[in-house]
């Protein structure tokens, strides 16, 4: 279901006992499911390790869009890309070698992603956008579901959007994505969402991302 805009909801805080049946439910109505992987060194949270991550990437009926919050990201994304993982997103300010990794992650036939933590600039890392396929804006500091979305990123949204100009490259956002905040963002110019709380805290996850995705298409 690829369109201009994708609704990638994230499993952070999915009950790990139902995750097959969570993840069923709402497959049909979402593009890619974002699997948030944290090591408790480059965030202070821990998800899943690698062999629990590959059954989710093999078992999920939609293509997996891996976030890599973690220290050796330049070795691990390549893992991720080998056992299919549709996207796979390296943070900047983890990786020793942002191209070489990137170029990599395309080469294993995945989607390249780079994603910027709240402080972190886009006008350091303009030369990088040749070689990704997504740019993630990060609309709170990583680490954990829940948090209040930051409508400062939206001048940086802006920004990359100029940056990227006519290039096939995904803008998403991430942390606090909700019917509230994002048409903000759509505005600002992303055009591909994760939202965790919003759509497994709502009454009926599938028709919540189907609010967001006209919420979002509305403008
Ligand atoms: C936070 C993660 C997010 C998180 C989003 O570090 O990267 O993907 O799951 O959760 P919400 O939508 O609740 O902010
Ligand atoms: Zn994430």
């Amino acid at each position: 279901m690829y369109n201009d805009l994708r609704i990638t909801p994230s499993i952070l805080n999915v009950d790990h006992s139902i995750l097959n049946a969570e993840i069923a439910r709402i497959a049909e109505d979402s593009d890619l499911i974002h699997l948030d992987i944290m090591d408790n060194l480059f965030v202070p949270n821990l998800t899943w390790d690698f062999a629990a991550a590959e059954e989710i990437i093999r078992n999920c009926p939609i293509p997996i869009d891996a976030h890599l919050m973690v220290n050796d990201v330049d070795r691990i994304a390549l893992d991720y890309a080998r056992v299919g993982a549709e996207s796979v997103t390296i943070h900047v300010e983890a990786s020793d070698a942002p191209i070489q990794t990137l170029k990599e992650i395309r080469k294993l036939g995945a989607r390249a992603g780079l994603a910027l933590k709240p402080g972190t600039d886009i006008e350091n890392y303009a030369d990088l956008l040749s070689n990704i396929d997504m740019l993630l804006i990060m609309t709170v500091e990583p680490g954990f579901g829940g948090q209040k979305f930051m409508v400062e990123m939206m001048q940086k949204v802006r920004r990359s959007k100029e940056l990227i100009g006519d290039r096939p490259i995904w803008i998403q956002v991430d942390g606090g994505v909700s019917m509230e905040t994002i048409a903000i963002a759509r505005e600002a110019g992303a055009d591909t969402f994760v939202a965790g709380s919003a759509v497994f805290n709502a009454p009926d996850p599938a028709e919540m991302v189907r609010m967001l995705r006209h919420r979002a298409g509305d403008l």
